[in-house]
């Protein structure tokens, strides 16, 4: 709800300065809660939609019909319960099975809306961002050398464990973002969340440390058995 309250707020602003609002939402399963609650009446309806620019933060790289989409969990929970606008819904592509020409295609996108000349970052109004058990963020895991990426806007990573394929925007586009809002829920990230927020800089051993907003700012929307370890010590 606060998530939503938040999205809301920051569509209004954007809406009311510029005329339209740039998100990139996150995939996994925490922020299914969140896009039920936007399509609902008591936040659709307040919504402006039409000026609503969607793009997604990562992407398996699957058919936008394949049960593992995030492009697909996003239409289910909301955007086919609203009246956004097709032409302003930018899912990251699967480009025929080729995840690179997905990536500079995605990235292609983004520039041409967000209308970036050679070398320029977007700023997006809002990146929502989840965070693994292992504290990756987007499909930045790990050891991932896109840690380092400075240039690429999106880009395609392997991921060793379950020899999946991903597309993920980059640390410097995140960290471009007016404001990003973590979504965190669930036991299993308490140890995690503890080491993110409190412990060592370790990008490497925990990716959602290289989110640092260089003029924005980042929230982390936590609910209690995930902040258990955070919560108690205040
Ligand atoms: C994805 C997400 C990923 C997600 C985390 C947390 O494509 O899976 O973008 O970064 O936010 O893995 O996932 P849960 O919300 O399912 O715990």
């Amino acid at each position: 709800r606060k998530a939503a309250e938040l999205f809301l707020m920051k569509a209004d602003e954007a809406v009311s300065l510029k005329g339209f609002f740039t998100v990139a939402l996150s995939g996994g399963s925490t922020p299914k809660g969140l896009y039920t609650l936007l399509a609902a009446s008591a936040f659709r309806d307040r919504i402006r939609w039409d000026k609503i620019h969607f793009f997604w933060g990562d992407e398996r790289h699957v058919p936008a019909n394949h049960a593992d989409s995030n492009y697909r969990m996003v239409d289910e929970c909301m955007l086919s319960k609203a009246p956004v606008i097709p032409e302003n819904v930018h899912p990251i592509p699967f480009g025929n099975g080729d995840a690179k020409k997905a990536a500079d295609d995605y990235e292609q996108t983004i520039q041409k809306i967000f209308r970036l000349g050679k070398g320029g970052f977007p700023k997006f109004d809002l990146i929502l961002l989840g965070m693994g058990d292992d504290g990756h963020t987007a499909s930045i895991f790990p050891g991932s050398e896109i840690l380092h990426e400075k240039k690429r806007l999106a880009a395609a990573v392997r991921i060793e464990k379950n020899n999946s394929c991903r597309i993920t925007l980059t640390p410097p586009v995140l960290n471009g973002a007016l404001l990003i809002v973590f979504l965190v829920s669930g036991q299993s990230k308490a140890e995690t969340l503890k080491n993110v927020l409190e412990g060592d800089y370790e990008p490497e051993r925990f990716p959602a440390q290289i989110v640092n907003p260089t003029d924005g700012r980042a929230l982390w929307l936590v609910d209690k058995a995930a902040g258990k370890a955070v919560y108690m010590k205040t």
